[in-house]
């Protein structure tokens, strides 16, 4: 689209060429004279063929799930079954207005209600929200959940929030927004929480630890238990981050560990596509303390009458996290996803993530630095430290190489404690063809690196366009066609 003396001009416009005839209001339609439109509707003349080749062509230009393996670590960037989206689009579902009275909308109410109870269960936890609409969203639910609670214990002096150094950046952002320090607190060799560390630094000032279960390097926290003890001891709550729940699912009651309260992110784990900016659900599940201080409405059911209703009245409520409920259609997808699997089904789906992610880690050992060499579990990181000093080539070069042999580069660059990372996380859904073609072309790529350094500089070779600035492409998204393209 282009603009040309203030009027917008359509570059695939052709003027004599019929495209979708717009119909002139009848005469007897009841708008006045004087408000009706007198110049034509400025659209442009396209065949409805070429229309459809546009956007389709549009489509092909960008990378997702459905075209190939897509293995950003801490994103969970699985296969989403089709199924969960065709119940999602059920018209009984999407034509549900927010504001109708709960007597009409005992279904949804229902599946809302019965998802927070499957949830519950799988990570023993006692109450539920399903109203953030992310993980950061969950994670500010939670530490202003927290904040309540101390400030009604009278303990509202509170104001350090501890944080492991691997921590995903939402977690020291949802602390300041809520008011609080964060304090950083180290990882061991290991790569897990160092909890010497950790003593060094609760104190009676200390709201709480954000702690990420498994931690970011796709390491489980193995000391979490003794971890809880010491900051319940210090009067503090823990938060854990469960982003990464997905190697988890049916395994470990969260509530065992000693876990206060936990976000999930819905768009990973149970069937909504990561990333893209699209719609997401960071239910958020807490112990009984805290169940008081959730935000309004809850979602309730009364056996005796055996409706379900929304409460609002919780005189001890943060308030509203967000308007209405959350997003319905990302918790109906769940819904579905979770009957669709089977409880047996999802401890499968936890336990072949952690075997998939074990596997290819183990192909590519022998080839590239990993960064906590054990035994992981959905993801794991190397480092291309030994690579870039060696022939110049650095992380970001092989991520763009990458999508020269099909794949999707890795998370790069994060968690921050590793210098050029790539972190990997395969997920449940591929085969073992494809984790094999995965490693062959990383190695292929570190050859190159050492034989052809530039091939590997200069790369994508092969896709619509080059090296980006990516500031820009996300901020300032160009969507539009392009008569040279
Ligand atoms: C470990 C971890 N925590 C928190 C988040 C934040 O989730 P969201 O992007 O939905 O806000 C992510 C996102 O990828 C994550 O990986």
């Amino acid at each position: 689209m282009l603009v040309k003396d203030d009027k917008v001009i359509f570059e695939k416009n052709r003027d004599g060429v019929r495209g979708f005839p717009v119909p002139d209001f009848p005469k007897e339609y009841p708008i006045p004279q004087e408000l009706r439109r007198t110049v034509p509707l400025g659209i442009p003349n396209v065949p409805e063929n070429e229309v459809v080749r546009h956007y389709v062509r549009l489509s092909q230009k960008n990378w997702g799930v459905d075209i190939g393996f897509y293995p950003l670590g801490s994103c969970t960037m699985k296969y989403n079954p089709k199924f969960n989206e065709d119940v999602a689009r059920l018209p009984q579902l999407t034509h549900l207005h927010p504001n109708a009275p709960d007597s009409l909308v005992q279904g949804a109410l229902r599946i809302m209600y019965e998802l927070q109870e499957y949830l519950k269960t799988l990570t023993g936890m006692e109450g539920a929200t399903l109203q953030p609409v992310a993980g950061a969203s969950g994670e500010l639910t939670g530490i202003l959940m927290i904040k309540a609670y101390l400030k009604h214990k009278g303990e509202g002096h509170r104001d350090e929030v501890l944080i492991p150094d691997s921590a995903h950046g939402t977690n020291p952002a949802t602390a300041s927004m809520a008011g609080f320090k964060a304090i950083e607190v180290r990882s061991n060799t290991n790569g897990t929480l160092d909890v010497e560390d950790l003593k060094a630094k609760v104190s009676d000032r200390t709201v709480g630890l954000m702690i990420t279960n498994p931690n970011t390097l796709g390491l489980f926290e193995r000391e979490i238990k003794e971890i809880t003890r010491i900051v319940h001891e210090a009067g503090g709550q823990v938060y854990m981050d469960g982003a990464n729940f997905n190697a988890l699912m049916g395994w470990v009651s969260l509530a065992d560990l000693g876990i206060d309260v936990v976000h999930l992110n819905l768009h990973k784990t149970f069937s909504t596509p990561h990333g893209g900016g699209g719609p997401g659900a960071g239910v958020v599940l807490m112990r009984e303390h805290l169940w008081p201080f959730t935000p309004v409405p809850t979602v309730e059911y009364d056996p005796d009458s055996q409706r379900y209703h929304l409460n609002w009245d919780k005189p001890l409520s943060i308030g509203k996290m967000h308007t209405f409920y959350g997003h319905f259609l990302v918790m109906v997808r769940a819904y579905a996803y979770i009957l669709s699997m089977g409880g047996e089904g999802l401890k499968q789906a936890a336990a072949d993530a952690v075997l998939n992610a074990n596997y290819l880690r183990h192909l590519l050992e022998g080839e590239f630095k990993v960064a906590y060499p054990t035994r992981n579990m959905h993801e794991f990181v190397l480092t291309a430290m030994p690579i870039k000093r060696e022939t110049g080539v650095r992380t970001y070069d092989i991520a763009k190489r990458l999508l020269d042999y099909g794949f999707h580069a890795p998370t790069v660059y994060f968690p921050l404690i590793v210098p050029e990372a790539l972190m990997i996380e395969p997920t449940e859904t591929e085969t073992k063809e494809t984790l094999e073609a995965f490693a062959e072309a990383l190695i292929k790529i570190k050859r190159e690196a050492y034989e052809n350094p530039e091939l590997v500089k200069e790369a994508p070779h092969t896709t619509p366009v080059g090296r980006l600035d990516e500031v820009k492409a996300a901020k300032q998204l160009k969507v539009k066609w392009e008569s040279d393209t």
